[in-house]
């Protein structure tokens, strides 16, 4: 059978299952390619860490250019993360002729277009299916198999690390550092976690599949983000008891051929598939004109579902699919796209609200003039008696409005809290509703 040298750079959590999967089922890979994927080098900055693999003598190297001069390498699964050198190093693979696989979706969102500009001209590809929801083939869904449709929403949970802490904390009691560090150890964050936890993350993929379903050219830094800092231990409490639970949702919707684009803290409905998705799974719910409504569930973080996916597209590559799609696509070129952005303030939603306040006459009206005055509907109110060990003159209030703008229930919000008889603590979180 024919071998198609491959190389990995970047030997940590995500290129230490590409490597597993060489080099224990190589047989099976061989089945599915049509020809053997031999592994020929692993570049690494540190030759003494242990990364819990047995690698034939010769491969590993500290030496990028091992890879770069080697004439018969022809695919490269570039795994290191962040801008940095990745850039550069995906650079230098392009240019000395190799084929590259990513799972770096910080630097797509970033880099993109000069990154496929580059690999056009210079007849490569670029494969990164596992840039997205880990194990789950949502890049190879949207940009084939949506083909016939044109996209309509996009809603996902698109980061295993929040999704993992929210539910230690929600199904578990576990404090926030403990999930945080948890997660860490369970190879699902980035190198500065900071990217999973503010949304950053969850942006630059929704970014990635925003182009591909709508062929929106975004930066991840222009979608309106919000992420775990936004509420508390017991926002999920009562969203629960109102029937909710909270996932960091990122959206992606057409309202009238413009493009609604946010990552957010989200109330989904208990029972809803997204409501459900547990621990470091991601989930996207994609809706086609004509296909209707499809969901996609999986390990969307973590060694093997995340390598099973970079490997899937070595094999597309050694086999030549790549090359037709990477052609077909034209991601980030010069294709112009009439799809505007709708501003985040113009979206609109309904609005889980919680306040500290007074607990005095007055206080309740005063909060339901100033919605009522901006126009905003009041759904339900929980005014809990204060527990134990609170301060009883004040109690927290919860609001869940009907359907407003983002606009009118900022600033609502914002004249809320300047009440006297309100506390400045307050949260604000979006509610989803319908279909998944
Ligand atoms: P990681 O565990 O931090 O591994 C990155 C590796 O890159 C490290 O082993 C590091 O080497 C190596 N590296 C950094 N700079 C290098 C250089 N100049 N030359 C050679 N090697 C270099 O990260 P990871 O979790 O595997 O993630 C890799 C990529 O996949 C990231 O873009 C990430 O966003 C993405 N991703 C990760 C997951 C996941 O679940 N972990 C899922 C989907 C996508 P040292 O070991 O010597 O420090
Ligand atoms: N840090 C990312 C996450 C890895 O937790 O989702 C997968 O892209």
């Amino acid at each position: 059978m024919e071998k198609t040298r491959v190389a990995i750079v970047g030997m940590g959590t995500v290129g230490t299952g590409v490597a597993r999967l060489l080099l224990d089922h190589g047989d099976r890979l061989a089945r599915h390619a049509g020809r053997v994927l031999w592994l020929e080098k692993a570049v690494v900055r540190d030759l003494s860490r242990d990364r819990g693999i047995d690698l034939p003598s010769g491969i590993l190297t500290t030496d990028l250019s091992e890879v770069l001069d080697h004439p018969q390498i022809e695919v490269v699964a570039h795994l290191i993360g962040g801008i940095e050198p990745a850039r550069t190093i995906m650079l230098q693979l392009l240019e000395s002729g190799k084929d590259v696989v990513t799972a770096n979706k910080a630097l797509l969102a970033q880099h993109g277009e000069e990154l496929f500009d580059r690999a056009r001209s210079l007849g490569r590809t670029i494969a990164f299916e596992a840039s997205v929801g880990g194990g789950i083939p949502i890049i190879a869904n949207i940009s084939q198999c949506f083909s016939a449709n044109q996209v309509v929403s996009l809603r996902g949970i698109l980061n295993g690390t929040s999704n993992y802490i929210i539910s230690q904390m929600s199904d578990r009691g576990v404090e926030y550092v403990t999930a945080l560090s948890r997660a860490q150890q369970l190879g699902y964050a980035e190198a500065d976690p900071s990217m999973d936890v503010d949304g950053s993350d969850a942006a630059q993929k929704l970014a990635i599949l925003a182009h591909l379903a709508f062929g929106v050219r975004v930066s991840w830094r222009d979608i309106h983000r919000q992420g775990l800092e936004a509420f508390e231990l017991e926002d999920i409490r009562y969203a629960f008891e109102l029937g909710y639970r909270i996932r960091l949702l990122a959206t992606a919707q057409l309202i009238d051929d413009n493009l609604e684009l946010h990552v957010s803290p989200t109330l989904v409905r208990i029972g809803r598939p997204l409501a459900e998705v547990r621990g470091a799974y991601n989930a996207i719910t994609v809706v086609g004109d004509a296909v209707g409504d499809m969901f996609f569930h999986g390990q969307g973080a973590g060694q093997m579902p995340t390598a099973s996916a970079v490997v899937a597209d070595m094999i597309d590559t050694a086999s030549g699919r790549t090359n037709i799609t990477f052609r077909r696509l034209q991601l980030w070129s010069d294709r112009q796209c009439a799809i505007e952005m709708i501003p985040y303030s113009k979206t609109a939603g309904r609005y889980y609200l919680r306040f500290i306040v007074a607990d005095e006459p007055g206080v309740l009206s005063q909060i339901t003039g100033i919605l009522g005055w901006h126009r905003i509907s009041i759904s339900s109110i929980i005014q809990h008696e204060p527990s134990e060990n609170q301060d009883e003159r004040y109690v927290p209030l919860v609001i869940m409005t009907h359907e407003c703008t983002e606009a009118d229930a900022a600033k609502a919000h914002a004249e809320i809290r300047k009440l006297p008889s309100v506390g400045m603590h307050s949260v604000r979180l979006r509610v989803y509703e319908a279909g998944h």
